[in-house]
């Protein structure tokens, strides 16, 4: 190749992975974030479900300031009192015994595949299979997006991870078939509300059917709960609403309220199924990530944050319910406490800019069902101001593009 043939010298740049909106954020407070013109917008969003306690906390802020100038990084070749301490509360909120610490979402559930591919393993089932969903959402590493039931994350990186059987979801019966079919099932995994996949939430009858089906067929029930946990529907667990406890259980998103952190958290069944040399990370369970669970989850309990959710998020759910009812292209309302589903009957992507133009920050999943995970902290002024923006904004938007049948 001579020099002609070269490509020119790319400038440096970020890789264009994300669809971002215009506007750069700057620094935020409370439920509220200003952007680098002076520009105010109500969180409606909390970075994905991440900001927990909203931003700039009073009180988390000196904690985390503190730890950071003290240790942020040893590594887990050492004993970790602040891994102890967060796993110890983690077991005492779920009534489960065991925690690995990772640093995000994806990361814990690659543990859980790890755990359910072990277990089946040390039962002697040479190729193990895991229980999955259709509209599921576990990652985006090579064994989550195989694990996750949506093709647009999936295509262009085939080939996929084998060893999962994909079900839809609130079906008992497919999962019975499954059960009576495929002798190297070893675990079932879902999330309690699918969050990428436009807020389903698995019933609570259906949860104790396959809790059910698990225990009578020696399978680990996994409950990702990396979006849905951590008090956003009013519980700590989501799955705690239909009484039953699993076996194994990722966490991530809000349990720092912002640092980067993630964590499986098993039961008896699983805890001890990874052994010394099974499972590792540099990063996970860093001291500065560990304090900023445990500040968290404390603050949490303090301000009863839990109650706070399901309270606001009851009354933010009504309102939409009552304001939209009578609205063409309104389709309905789904979640729990303050991880809340719009659907509408058309695409509507186009509704992220209009809300960031008229000062709120919301996120549109599966196309057609905007959706809201504010900070657990947000208050009754702060949830009647979400419905002053939105509903118009919804209404608007029906109004002014074509209905699905209308299109050619
Ligand atoms: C239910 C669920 N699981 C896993 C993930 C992946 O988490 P992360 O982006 O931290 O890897 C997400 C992220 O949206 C999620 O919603």
């Amino acid at each position: 190749m001579n020099a002609a043939d070269q490509p020119a010298a790319p400038e440096p740049h970020v890789m264009k992975t994300y669809g971002r909106l215009p506007m750069a954020l700057s620094h935020g407070r409370g439920c509220w974030v200003w952007d680098t013109d002076g520009k105010k917008y109500l969180d409606g969003l909390a970075g994905i479900a991440v900001n927990t306690l909203g931003h700039a906390h009073p009180r988390l802020v000196p904690a985390l300031q503190e730890q950071v100038g003290r240790l942020i990084h040893t590594s887990n070749y050492y004993a970790a009192p602040l891994q102890e301490k967060l796993a110890a509360k983690l077991c005492e909120l779920s009534g489960l015994t065991g925690v690995f610490f990772c640093n995000s979402g994806l990361e814990a559930n690659e543990a859980a595949i790890k755990i359910a591919r072990k277990f089946g393993h040390d039962k002697g089932i040479a190729r193990p299979e895991i229980v999955v969903y259709e509209k599921a959402f576990h990652g985006r590493s090579i064994a989550t997006l195989s694990a996750t039931g949506n093709p647009k994350v999936q295509v262009g990186f085939e080939p996929l991870v084998e060893g999962f059987v994909r079900v839809p979801l609130n079906d008992t019966a497919a999962i019975e078939k499954v059960a009576k079919t495929n002798p190297n099932v070893v675990a079932v995994f879902l999330e309690v509300i699918q969050g990428e996949g436009g807020i389903n939430p698995a019933s609570a009858d259906y949860l104790r059917e396959i809790r059910r089906i698990c225990d009578q067929r020696g399978w680990l029930l996994m409950l990702d709960e990396v979006q849905c946990g951590i008090g956003r529907t009013g519980k700590w667990f989501a799955h705690q609403w239909a009484g039953i406890k699993p076996d194994v259980m990722p966490l991530a998103k809000g349990l720092g309220s912002g640092v980067p952190i993630g964590a499986v958290v098993c039961g008896p069944r699983a805890a001890n199924v990874l052994g010394q040399g099974n499972h590792g990370t540099t990063f996970g369970g860093n001291p500065l990530a560990m304090r900023a669970g445990i500040e968290t989850l404390t603050i949490m309990e303090e301000d009863a944050l839990l109650d706070n959710a399901a309270q606001i998020g009851q009354w933010l759910a009504d309102a939409f319910r009552r304001e939209l009812i009578d609205i063409r292209g309104f389709v309905e309302v789904r979640g729990q406490g303050l991880m809340i589903g719009i659907e509408l009957d058309r695409p509507c992507t186009d509704l992220l800019l209009r809300a960031a133009h008229a000062g709120l920050m919301i996120s549109v999943t599966a196309d057609r069902v905007v959706r809201l995970l504010p900070p657990l902290i947000l208050n009754a002024a702060e949830a009647e101001q979400i419905v002053a923006i939105l509903v118009p904004l919804i209404k608007d938007f029906l109004s002014s593009s074509p209905a699905p049948s209308s299109k050619p």
